[in-house]
């Protein structure tokens, strides 16, 4: 993949911010969720690339826009194949709720290089660089915390396991309590929470839950990017759900997935704008004379950059892009 590609992905993930932004505290999901799927649409047809979705906005029947299998790039047909995988909006209910933690995000690969996720839950467990591939997805919690001590070399009560606040992770969050590890929860957003567990300087040590199937694909291709370890495994709730794993190409739903078996081949693109101030990353400022700042994150798999870029925004030169709240 060239390189450009990353700066060019960038600038989708910023117009999808900048756009949902405008439905902050709005109480509005799902207009804040259309907003940035729109930009993000837009934006992708300015860049020279043939790609297909493969994460995306559902199926064609049920999302006008950005749904699997649709062809993205500019009308030359000129550019690498690519794999997409968008969520235009991290955190839909963060937005409607004027909470913290939202971004846009996309990762690309290689055509055929990432995992065709269906849309159902999946337990999923990320570490950084320094406790890569010395975890395994079913050790018990308590191993686990022993090993990223080490790794991280801190005491076990200087360990910090990032979590989503839900009822089905009570019995592990009482676990992590129970052998002297600090808990920090989140209520939505469980890329960036992921994706923080392998940063350096987070201070958060361990990532671990049940979240959605395609947000893991795209935490994997961030991690991918920073060096550290992904595991994960699909939870079909039904027969039906199970069906559609093997329908998508996973013949054995119960597999636990590697980091290379969620996204294969050595390189892979990641980029974020923060919606609202989060984790990671900071969300839209209105700076007033139709300036928004922008804060991104844009990453690398295969030279392991790290690149963070804050952007100002003139907003009446991107009346298509950014339409006002109504517009
Ligand atoms: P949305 O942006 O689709 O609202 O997803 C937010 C999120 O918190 C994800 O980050 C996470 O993977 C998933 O929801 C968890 O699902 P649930 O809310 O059902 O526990």
């Amino acid at each position: 993949m060239d390189r450009e590609l990353a700066l060019e992905v960038v600038r989708v993930t910023e117009m999808a911010a900048l756009a949902s932004a405008q439905w902050l505290g709005r109480g509005k999901k799902h207009e804040a969720d259309e907003a940035a799927t729109n930009a993000m649409r837009m934006m992708f047809d300015t860049i020279n690339m043939r790609g297909t979705v493969v994460i995306g906005e559902g199926e064609l029947d049920e999302a006008p826009m950005l749904y699997i299998g649709e062809k993205l790039g500019s009308a030359e047909g000129i550019g690498p194949e690519v794999d997409v995988a968008v969520d235009p909006l991290e955190g839909t209910t963060i937005v409607a709720k004027g909470h913290a933690n939202a971004m846009s995000v996309v990762a690309i690969s290689d055509r055929g290089n990432l995992l065709h996720a269906p849309d159902m839950y999946m337990l999923k467990m990320a570490v950084g660089p320094r406790a890569a591939g010395k975890i395994h997805l079913h050790d018990p919690i308590e191993q686990m915390i022993e090993v990223v001590a080490e790794a991280n070399r801190k005491r076990i009560q200087d360990v910090t396991v990032i979590i989503q606040e839900r009822d089905r992770h009570q019995q592990l969050i009482e676990a992590v309590r129970e052998k002297g590890a600090r808990v920090k929860l989140f209520g939505d957003g469980d890329v960036g929470a992921a994706i923080a567990a392998c940063m350096p300087n987070t201070g958060i040590d361990l990532f671990i839950g049940i979240g959605g199937a395609p947000e893991g694909v795209i935490s994997a291709a961030a991690i991918k990017c920073l060096g550290g370890d992904m595991q994960a495994q699909l939870k079909p709730q039904n027969e039906n759900e199970r069906q559609r794993c093997i329908k998508m190409g996973i013949a054995d739903p119960d597999q636990v997935l590697m980091l290379s078996d969620l996204v294969r081949g050595d390189d892979a693109i990641f980029a974020a704008t923060g919606v609202s101030d989060g984790e990671l990353l900071q969300g839209v400022r209105y700076l007033g004379d139709s300036l928004a700042e922008t804060h991104s994150l844009v990453m690398r798999a295969k030279t392991k950059t790290i690149r963070f870029i804050r952007a100002l925004h003139n907003l009446d030169h991107k009346p298509n892009f950014v339409k006002g709240v109504g517009g």
